[in-house]
């Protein structure tokens, strides 16, 4: 992302695809761009262009790395995507900041909705991908609910290769318990785990069984109700970060610590100035680059926009972590460079504009 306007971006971009393919179409689907060494440019809450110069769709997502490349998935909210129909995208990066659309990799339309899914339309959020090595077996887990939010179930889907097609394969609530947002923490030693909030009870950390496909057990059920929960191991400790129940709108978001999952967890604290409300966003992921001069935390949140949710934006901005404390410093532009792992914010760039206040939701979730 650079500092232009998007009209800019978006026109230069289209240039410099005209120039080298003669093409400048909205929907062309291009290779993945050469990797880019040295720092890359990130700028929290403004338009995110993809490889064809369209704003990134993968809100509420998830990322993994898969044989030296980042896929990002996450809710598909373009315009274009028919009435009724929810979809996951998949872009991949080699650097966490050029990024190629590579493909909705999952579409569930009417006719595709479970017959024994609980009511009436069809929610299709926060999309998480694991790898399973024995199975060779891409496996994602949606929040999969009717258009109140009652079923709050989780979809399972899988697929041979990581930009897909997924096919739904089951859904059930984890453990018996009820599961909206859902989150994705994959442990230094490879361990997977399913983080999901459970309105009656809290939220929690729950092992896979050996082929993914379920929900195996508790590790920990974090008391406190919160959502979007994400997780980071650092130097020893875990840290987990999530947000209240404000639907949409943004809250302050929390974060505790502890030496093991099962805890015992430290009392939960803001993660920026609480009257911030986390600088509009609401957490969806941590993301460690572990490089050859330092490791960064990236908090990779999302601005949602309820009313014109393919112009939601992302804030990720790279954590003040360590020692048991966490800090989301004010966001700005900073640069990442995927091979030193360093990120430096540019303190001298404007601080990022905070998004007007979202009405909070009336209803569940
Ligand atoms: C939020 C949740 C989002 C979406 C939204 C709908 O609480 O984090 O993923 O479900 O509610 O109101």
């Amino acid at each position: 992302m650079s500092r232009h306007t998007a009209a800019d971006m978006i026109g230069a971009l289209c240039l410099a695809a005209l120039a080298a393919t003669l093409a400048c179409s909205s929907t062309a689907h291009s290779n993945a761009p050469a990797p880019r060494s040295g720092p890359q440019t990130i700028n929290p809450g403004e338009l995110w262009p993809d490889d064809r110069g369209q704003h990134i769709q993968a809100h509420g997502g998830g990322i993994i790395k898969h044989r030296g490349l980042y896929y990002w998935f996450g809710e598909q909210r373009g315009q274009d995507l028919p009435r009724g129909q929810r979809a996951v995208s998949c872009y991949s990066s080699p650097d966490l900041v050029n990024w190629t659309f590579r493909r909705n990799v999952l579409t569930v339309t009417a006719a595709d909705r479970p017959a024994d899914l609980p009511g009436t339309g069809l929610v299709l959020e926060r999309p998480k991908v694991f790898y399973n090595a024995k199975t060779k077996r891409f496996v994602m887990y949606v929040h999969l609910d009717d258009s109140g939010y009652r079923a709050a179930e989780v979809g399972v889907a899988t697929s041979e290769t990581v930009d897909g097609d997924y096919k739904l394969v089951k859904h059930f609530r984890p453990l018996g318990q009820q599961s909206r947002d859902i989150g994705q923490f994959i442990d230094d030693d490879g361990t997977p785990y399913l983080i999901f909030e459970d309105r009656p009870n809290g939220w929690h950390i729950a092992t896979l069984s050996d082929d993914y496909l379920s929900v195996e057990k508790d590790v920990h059920l974090f008391p406190e109700h919160m959502e979007g929960g994400a997780l980071v191991h650092l130097d020893g400790l875990y840290y987990a970060i999530g947000s209240h129940l404000t639907g949409w709108a943004a809250n302050p978001n929390l974060y505790a610590t502890a030496t093991s999952l099962e805890g015992p967890w430290s009392e939960f604290t803001d993660i920026a100035p609480p009257e911030t409300k986390t600088y509009g966003s609401q957490s969806t992921m941590l993301v460690k680059v572990a490089g050859t001069r330092a490791t960064t935390v990236i908090f990779m949140g999302d601005i949602w926009r309820p009313r014109t949710q393919w112009d939601s934006r992302y804030l990720w901005m790279p954590l003040k972590i360590g020692d048991g404390k966490l800090l989301l410093p004010e966001p700005r532009q900073w640069t990442l460079d995927i091979t030193t792992g360093e990120a430096v914010i540019d303190e001298q760039a404007p601080a990022m504009a905070l998004p007007p206040p979202t009405p909070r939701a009336n209803s569940l979730p």
